[in-house]
């Protein structure tokens, strides 16, 4: 059912974006990815399934840069089916040792770069006739905010109504838009988020609050790429083809506490 399509998935070089890419792959889907750094070990993964792939290094909230991108897969591909915006940052630090341009990164990031991104593919999907779909990661923190993370859960937000918003206007064209929300997954970011900048230590409330986010359904308690990874394949295909304007919790029921 996905076969033959073509996805560009940004941030695609690691964690939840590089499983979506492997897994979209594995239905022989061809991949292209934007990132601010090489891709080689998704590249290798797919390239080692037989998979079709060609990776970029560029910064999403670069219009110029992603435009150039998306007219290389267009000349090499012709179209694009899927896109996901999963290229994102999450530094944490205190609502008042936030600086003005740490707010604005995150926000050209994760708002900016979704919006460029979607919005020069849905040029082309109307320019085409394509029926395609636009799936954005956005964020339980863009739903109930998470501490040291007010810049952050903010952006999210703005992502959750970017996706209904444009689910609106591009319905006519039966382009579906949705957006998954994930809980706490295990990647190499989380592990490593850019802990506080401007203070030595880890607050001790920080870490109770990163444990009630661990869920009891699952052995590992924090979820996996691939439980984020399976909702997008889903989002992508014919199965999903009544769903438009959705946000789709994956979050192992953290939303609950
Ligand atoms: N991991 C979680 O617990 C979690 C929870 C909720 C939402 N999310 C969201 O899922 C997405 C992926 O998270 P992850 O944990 O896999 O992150 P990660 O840090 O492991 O990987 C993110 C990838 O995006 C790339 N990237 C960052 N800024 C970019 C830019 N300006 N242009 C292009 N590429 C860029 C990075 O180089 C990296 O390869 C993010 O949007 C994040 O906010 C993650």
């Amino acid at each position: 059912m996905l076969k033959e399509k073509v996805a560009l998935i940004t941030g695609g070089a690691q964690g939840i974006g590089q499983e979506i890419a492997c897994k979209l792959a594995e239905e022989g889907v061809r991949i292209a990815i934007i990132d601010l750094k090489k891709s080689s070990r998704t590249e290798k993964q797919i390239e080692k399934t037989g998979g079709n792939v060609i990776s970029f290094i560029a910064d999403v909230s670069d219009e110029n840069a992603v435009k150039g991108c998306v007219e290389e897969i267009t000349r090499k591909w012709d179209k694009i089916d899927i896109l996901v915006n999963n290229a994102g940052i999450y530094p944490l630090e205190y609502f008042t040792e936030i600086s003005i341009d740490l707010v604005k990164r995150v926000f050209d990031v994760n708002v900016i770069g979704t919006f460029i991104c979607s919005q020069l593919v849905a040029k082309l999907f109307i320019s085409k006739a394509i029926e395609g779909t636009i799936i954005n990661i956005a964020s339980a923190a863009g739903v109930i905010p998470d501490k040291y993370h007010v810049h952050y859960s903010a952006s999210k937000a703005a992502v959750i109504s970017l996706t209904k918003g444009m689910a609106m206007e591009l319905l006519g064209q039966k382009i579906r838009v949705n957006a998954i929300v994930p809980g706490a997954i295990m990647t190499k970011g989380v592990k490593n988020p850019g802990l506080f900048e401007n203070s030595k230590d880890i607050p001790h409330d920080f870490l109770e609050f990163q444990r009630k986010k661990n869920s009891p359904l699952i052995p590992t308690a924090m979820g996996e790429p691939a439980d984020i990874a399976n909702m997008a394949i889903f989002l992508a295909s014919e199965k999903a083809r009544y769903i438009t304007g959705s946000i789709m919790v994956v979050d192992g029921g953290r939303l609950l506490l």
